[in-house]
């Protein structure tokens, strides 16, 4: 049995992990969880059928949104994806032949036989188009619960559906990049078939069970974004079940399954292993991130969010009014480091190892 993909370079164990980055993610904030007669939270009056679920009349239910009708919605925007994958994959695989990939340097024998490794290097491509999709979701659903700029040109339920969309399409892509692993390692494994793809279920998808390597760290952390992904970005779909205020307060965790993708990639992600400008660029992709989450606090669109109204609440008002302004110090710090890491260019990235000066002309 050949051993399974693993980084060669001496530093690889001793490198601290990568802070994780601001913001959040994966599902759909605002839709449908407005304040009543605040319209901005919801989109308006949704055409999408997604404000808070009445009494369930006929035309109700007709009209709600359901997973089935979001997955058949979701086509459009998986085929970019789809494409965009394509791209990065030949990109990938152009890098990794010329050897201008730094996962050349890290493990050398992928770039000595690149056709073994190809659904690794297609996992890579895939991990990189959910990391943009889950940017792209978290973008739209921070532009559905704070301010939104006028001229922007999808409507509210547009909007809205697209954040819905965008989020089911970045759970198939990170299931897609874990599967591809998961194949990568059946293949370079001699075992009867059944125990090759026993142990790279265990490796891929068990908690613990990969266990070499900085995927010790890296992998559990990709693992728990994925398994909260799940949950959080479906719970939409049965909120007129659960109350859309548990929804609305569960959603929120959807910021920890960004910051765990962030951190996972950058932990672990062997071309953006090194001190560089493409590791630093990922970082740069968080300032926007940090920004209009730091906005969404500032001004939400839900009235009862903002600080005036929450020092209103008769009882429970002060704790909250300072969880917020908390959270508003601490979004703008996170913006302060951020920008502090594209100034100084100190990335968090592993120093890379000189050319190999190795003098080929012989002596003798
Ligand atoms: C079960 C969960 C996951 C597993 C088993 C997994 C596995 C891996 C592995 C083995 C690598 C290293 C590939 C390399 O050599 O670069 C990697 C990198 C990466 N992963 Fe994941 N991952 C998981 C979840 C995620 C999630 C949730 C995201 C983001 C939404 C993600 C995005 C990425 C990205 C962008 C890279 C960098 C690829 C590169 O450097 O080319 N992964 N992942």
């Amino acid at each position: 049995m050949q051993p399974p993909p693993e980084r060669t370079a001496p530093d690889a164990e001793n490198a601290p992990p990568t802070g994780p980055g601001p913001g959040r993610t994966l599902g759909q904030e605002a839709a449908g969880g407005g304040a009543p007669g605040d319209a901005r939270a919801t989109g308006s009056p949704s055409a999408e059928g997604s404000s808070v679920p009445g009494p369930r009349t006929g035309a109700a239910k007709a009209g709600r949104v359901t997973l089935r009708s979001d997955l058949r919605a979701s086509w459009p925007d998986g085929l970019v994806a789809l494409a965009i994958t394509a791209a990065l994959s030949a990109l990938i695989w152009a890098r990794i032949n010329s050897r201008a990939s730094s996962t050349a340097t890290v493990m050398p024998f992928m770039a000595d036989d690149p056709e073994a490794f190809l659904l690794y290097f297609l996992s890579q491509a895939f991990g990189w188009s959910a990391l943009l999709w889950a940017w792209i979701t978290v973008v739209l659903g921070l532009l559905l619960s704070g301010p939104r700029p006028a001229r922007l040109p999808l409507s509210g339920p547009r909007l809205e559906r697209l954040h819905r969309t965008t989020s089911l399409n970045t759970i198939a892509l990170i299931a897609a990049h874990a599967l591809l692993f998961a194949a990568e390692l059946i293949r370079h494994n001699d075992a009867a078939w059944y125990g090759a793809a026993w142990t790279a279920f265990v490796e891929t998808f068990v908690p613990g069970g990969y266990e070499s390597g900085t995927g010790r760290i890296a992998i559990p952390v990709g693992q728990a974004a994925l398994y909260l992904a799940i949950p959080l970005g479906l719970l939409f779909y049965i909120r007129h079940r659960i109350g859309p205020k548990t929804w609305r307060v569960l959603h929120r965790f959807v910021l920890v399954v960004y910051v765990l993708s962030v951190w996972h990639t950058l932990l672990y992600g062997t071309n953006v292993w090194y001190d560089g400008w493409f590791r630093t660029s990922v970082w740069l992709l968080q300032i926007p991130i940090a920004a209009l989450f730091l906005a969404r606090l500032l001004s939400p669109a839900r009235r009862s969010e903002r600080l005036p109204a929450l020092a209103a609440v008769p009882g429970g008002g002060k704790p909250l009014w300072t969880a917020r302004a908390a959270g508003r110090a601490a979004a703008a710090a996170v913006l302060v480091v951020l920008v502090a890491i594209l100034v100084t260019g100190r990335d968090g990235g592993r120093e890379e190892p000189p050319a190999d000066t190795t003098s080929t002309h012989n002596h003798d």
